[in-house]
């Protein structure tokens, strides 16, 4: 693709699509990126021209911008101390927690969040360096937050829309952030801001009110700007969505189907497989799901050889301490399983901490009799969508939290509490034992809604919203 200075269409999102990764000889290579986002967004902009600012995955200089796929990725550069601070410490270290009911501690430091502030500001200046006149922003996650405001600044030319990939907090733990009305105030800054459940929207208006002072009036906000003119930021939610026609297409390929024939033997050909498939993440419920298993070995409700769960744990921000410990947690887990219910060439837990291309994803899928998708809470959670659209033998079972945004379209699967244990293994139990018809009346129902709400009308509503949105700032009534 010829190099264009400027573009109609910009995303903004914490990563590229791809991360450049040095090997020990000092060559480096593009790999695709971690993450629902990426997944989701790689397909949305496949067909669109348009460019992507993101961080490309290394502390240091930044690659120079570069064609990718259709698209120009312009490379924002992070310090070794900023990608301590802007993104393990505040996103992930301070954000993360608030934002999923803080499921371990939030950690509050001044100077991450001097750096947060100073990394949005690169962000928001790269955004205008490609962004055409009049041109759509696409402003993505938590990471983010301070961006749609000072894009407005440097050009309020631009329509400038935002969508969140996790939850948004309730007010009560919002409150929590010393900085929350620079976040909120930063937000305000654009035309339209998506979210994946009306909850999470609301939660964003309730905080603007309360916490802000602001005037709001159903899914809108309005905030004044320094010349006194009023305008009206609407927040609603459009929930995320996976590119169905492609991984089914994916998946009923003789190369995965052969694969997935492939995997099932060398596990050993049992009776049932149970699959999670999940960034090591604290907010995933692994331990949760781990427990339930392990419980239910020792009731003899099931053993190995007939039954084995396989666990793929994509690693993730491996130096932030909570995820270190959650590591520890998990791989002590499935040692201990393994040690008591394993047997030679049979162990009870499969557990893979590595990343997979998108074909090996899909056979694994489909030889998932039961796929556990467990969080304490999760924004969307793709893994669930992905797993029904591979199955269209309408064979499996989604074991699902309603802690997931996933739950509020796929009403139709084994829904559980993960906290709740006990619950946790009748619903396991019963996904094994439901009669198969009435399985497949399940999938079929999950796989409609998803080919009905894909990625592509994800964003299509996305930018129709942003299109609609409030126009211009309008005189402040008298
Ligand atoms: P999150 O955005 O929190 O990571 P999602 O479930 O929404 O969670 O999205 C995760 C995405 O990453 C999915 O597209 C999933 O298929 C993919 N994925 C998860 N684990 C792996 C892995 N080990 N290898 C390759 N892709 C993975
Ligand atoms: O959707 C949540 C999210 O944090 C995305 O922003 C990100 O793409 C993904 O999870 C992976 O996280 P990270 O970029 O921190 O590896």
């Amino acid at each position: 693709m010829p190099r264009q200075h400027t573009y109609d269409l910009v995303i903004a999102a914490n990563r590229l699509p791809v991360d450049r990764v040095v090997g020990p000889d000092g060559s480096s290579e593009w790999h695709r990126s971690p993450g629902g986002l990426v997944t989701a967004m790689e397909s949305v902009m496949r067909g669109r021209e348009g460019a992507w600012v993101g961080w490309a995955g290394e502390a240091g200089e930044a690659p120079a911008p570069f064609a990718e796929a259709g698209m120009w990725l312009h490379p924002v550069p992070l310090s070794e101390d900023e990608l301590q601070t802007y993104y393990e410490g505040f996103s992930n270290d301070t954000l993360w927690p608030i934002y999923h009911d803080v499921i371990v501690p939030a950690h509050f430091h001044r100077e991450w969040w001097q750096d947060y502030q100073r990394v949005n500001e690169r962000f928001a200046e790269a955004v205008c360096e490609v962004a055409a006149p009049g041109a759509r922003v696409w402003i993505h996650d938590y990471q983010l937050q301070l961006v749609p405001a000072l894009v407005r600044r440097l050009r309020p030319d631009l329509r400038i829309g935002w969508f969140n990939h996790i939850p948004f907090p309730p007010v009560e733990l919002f409150a929590q952030l010393p900085w929350r009305s620079q976040i909120i105030e930063g937000l305000l800054g654009a035309d339209y801001l998506g979210f994946q459940r009306s909850a999470d929207a609301a939660n964003f208006v309730r905080a603007a009110r309360q916490l802000d002072g602001r005037s709001t009036r159903g899914e809108t906000v309005t905030t004044t700007h320094p010349d006194g003119r009023e305008r009206v930021v609407r927040a609603s939610s459009v929930p995320i969505s996976i590119d169905y026609a492609g991984l089914e297409q994916l998946a009923r390929s003789p190369e995965v189907l052969a694969r997935a024939e492939q995997i099932r033997t060398s596990l050993g050909d049992p009776e049932i497989v149970m699959l999670g498939v999940d960034r090591l993440d604290y907010t995933k419920g692994i331990r949760h799901r781990l427990k339930a298993y392990e419980e239910l070995l020792s009731e003899g409700a099931f053993c190995p050889p007939e039954v084995t769960f396989v666990q793929v744990a994509t690693p993730s921000r491996e130096r932030v301490e909570a995820y270190k410990r959650l590591r520890t947690e998990v791989e002590t887990t499935v040692g201990r399983i393994n040690g008591t219910y394993g047997t030679l060439g049979s162990p009870a837990v499969h557990y893979l901490h590595q990343s997979y291309p998108r074909e090996e994803m899909a056979a694994l899928f489909q030889v998932a009799d039961v796929m556990l998708v467990t969080p304490l809470r999760d924004g969307m959670n793709l893994v669930a969508k992905e797993y029904v659209t591979c199955r269209h033998d309408l064979g499996g079972a989604l074991v699902l939290s309603e802690f997931t945004g996933a739950w509020h379209e796929l009403h139709q699967s084994f829904v559980c509490n993960p906290h709740d244990i006990e619950g946790l293994k009748q619903t396991m139990l019963r996904a094994i034992e439901t009669d198969p018809k009435d399985r497949r009346r399940l999938m079929r129902a999950s796989r409609r809604r998803v080919s009905e709400h894909d990625v592509q009308r994800w964003a299509d509503r996305f930018l129709d919203n942003l299109a609609s949105a409030p126009e211009r700032p309008t005189p402040k009534r008298a």
